[in-house]
Order: C-alpha cells, then structure tokens, then sequence
C-alpha cells in the first residue's frame, strides 16, 4: 500500500482508500451523459456491487467537496475504473470538460452495497428486476456481471426507464452478461411508452415467492416501483438512493432518512453508511 493509498479511517470504514488517479478516457454516453474512465488499481480490487466512490477534483477549489458516484465498472487487472454521470451542476459541468491525463482524486469504496439482498454471497430470490430510471442503471453493472458469473445462474431482468429516446444510454454491457433488457420511456420514443413501474406490472409478478425487486433512481420512481411490487402482493423490494451528500463516511449526518426499526419505531439513517441499498417496506416516504 503506498502513502497515497493508505487507509485513513482504518476503524470505521476497513475496505477504505483513497488516492489521486489519472483520467483515461471521457466520453459521452447518452445526452448529458457521461462516462469517465479513470486509475485506481486500490479501488478496483476491494469495489463490491453498489459501492460508491466520492470524485473530486483536486486542481479546484469549486466545489471543495467531493461528489459520491456509483462505480460502474471496475477491471482489477488494468486497476481502471469507470463511473457513469449525469450533468447536473459544479462538479458534473466541470468533470465533463476534463481531458485525459487530468488528476482525479477520490476515495472508496464507500456503503454497504448491495450485500442486503444477499444471503451468503447469492442474491435472496431466483428472480431479479433491476429498475433503474434515468442514470440509476449504474450501480447494477457490477452487481449484473457478480449473478452472471454464478451456478446456478439466477434470472437477470433489467427494467429500464427515461424521460425519452436521447436520454437512452447504451444498455448492450448489460445484454452481453445475459441480461434481460427492457426500456421504457416516458413520451414512447423508444421502448414501451410509459414508466419502469408499468414495465414491472407487465412482468405479471402477482404473489411471486421467487422475485426481488432492486431500485435505484429519481425518488419519484423509486416510490412508483416500490408502490408495484407491494400492490403485487408484497414482492422484496430494495432501493439504492441518491441522497445528496458533504463527507460520504458518516462523519457530518448530510444524509440521514427515516427508517423503521426491528421495534417498527422510525429513527434516522446515514445514507453513506447504513446504505445507500436501503428495504423499501421500512423508509419513511413522505
Ligand atoms: C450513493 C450515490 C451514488 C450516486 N451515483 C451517481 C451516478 O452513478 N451517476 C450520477 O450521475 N449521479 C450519481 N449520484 C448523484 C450525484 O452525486 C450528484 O448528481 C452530484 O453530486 C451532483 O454534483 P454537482 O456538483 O454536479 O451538482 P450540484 O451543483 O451539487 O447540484 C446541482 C443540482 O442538482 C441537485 N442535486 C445534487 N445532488 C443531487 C442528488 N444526489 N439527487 C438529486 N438532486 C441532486 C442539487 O440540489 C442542485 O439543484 C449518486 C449519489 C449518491 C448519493
Ligand atoms: S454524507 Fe456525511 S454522514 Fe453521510
């Protein structure tokens, strides 16, 4: 482990590093969409399935603070990694006008990932849906590439929604693993018209002992999932959530949400470390 690389909160967060990488590659990857490739050989072996990383940009002081970011892909064999962006303010804006070459600080991985709906290293149900509206898709390639690998091989079903056909990326990293893939969009330019809750309806899941739902997404349409698998007779259902956050590693409470406890009494929770997968049936909605 170099200096660079050395775990500086040992106690909390066990699998932590951080480091300053190397931009590889920057391209878009749909509209307003982004993918950035970048050098984190630390980061690449210890990612799990929907870990989180924070990116900063260290030749700035705007914004000071780091930005949390699914990893998307991670090769533990060239120690690159790839994270997928929307472009919504500061950080995204600048990050996508960075050239190759340009240092990128970050530190990881970060949250639970999807260990919650896992029992043992298999995921808890033979079915599993991934709905992901807009740039909630990137947390599932990771987690996708994991269930493809196993014996036997779970059903990987990839709902997929967006506002329109331009917002659309390219879903083929997800079919090349055998993925299931079905898109919807808002204005029907592309897919089915409609939303990633109708696609789910159309699975015709009513009662299904043998599915789980996995969200990640807007908060609107992780609400209309979670409303479908429930009216489906209470089918599993998990989100992974963008809560906006300062630090990423529990220390500041930016990012706590009201979650029921085993008591069935609300406390709060730290997004960054308590999920960012969190159990549908127990988050406060309202
Ligand atoms: C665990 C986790 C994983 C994430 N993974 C991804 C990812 O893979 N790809 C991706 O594009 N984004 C992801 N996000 C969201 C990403 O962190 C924000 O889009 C980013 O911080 C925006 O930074 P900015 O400086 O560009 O925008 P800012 O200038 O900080 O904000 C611009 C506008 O966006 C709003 N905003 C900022 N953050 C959020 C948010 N989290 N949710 C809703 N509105 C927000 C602000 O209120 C403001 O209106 C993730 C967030 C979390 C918590
Ligand atoms: S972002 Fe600081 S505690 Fe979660």
């Amino acid at each position: 482990m170099t200096a660079a690389d050395k775990n500086v909160f040992e106690g909390e967060h066990p699998r932590l590093k951080t480091g300053t990488g190397s931009v590889v590659a920057s391209r878009p990857a749909a509209e307003s969409t982004w993918l950035v490739e970048f050098t984190a050989p630390a980061l690449a072996e210890a990612v799990e399935p929907g870990h989180f990383v924070m990116l900063r940009l260290p030749e700035l002081y705007s914004p000071l603070l780091g930005r949390p970011f699914a990893v998307y892909r991670a090769d533990r064999a060239s120690g690159r990694v790839q994270v997928i962006y929307l472009v919504v303010g500061n950080m995204t804006e600048r990050l996508s006008q960075i050239a190759p070459g340009t240092p990128l600080e970050w530190w990881g991985p970060l949250g639970r990932g999807w260990a919650p709906i896992e029992e043992g290293d298999r995921p808890a149900a033979r079915r599993i849906y991934m709905a992901a509206g807009g740039i909630g898709y990137t947390p599932f390639y990771l987690l996708a590439e994991k269930y493809a690998a196993l014996e036997p091989k779970p059903e990987l079903h990839l709902l997929y929604g967006a506002r329109t056909k331009s917002r659309v990326p390219n879903l083929d990293d997800f079919r090349a693993l055998g993925v299931d893939v079905k898109v919807a969009t808002d204005d029907g330019s592309l897919g089915a018209k409609g939303t990633v809750g109708d696609l789910l309806k159309a699975e015709r899941l009513e009662g299904a002992k043998d599915a789980l739902v996995a969200a990640c997404g807007p908060r609107p349409m992780l609400f209309a999932v979670f409303e479908t698998a429930k009216s489906l007779g209470n089918v599993p259902c998990w989100t992974s959530l963008e809560t906006p956050m300062s630090c990423g590693m529990g220390l500041c409470f930016g990012c706590v949400v009201e979650y029921m406890g085993k008591d069935g009494k609300f406390d709060y929770r730290r997004t960054c470390v308590d999920g960012p997968v969190f159990d549908a049936y127990r988050l406060k909605w309202d």
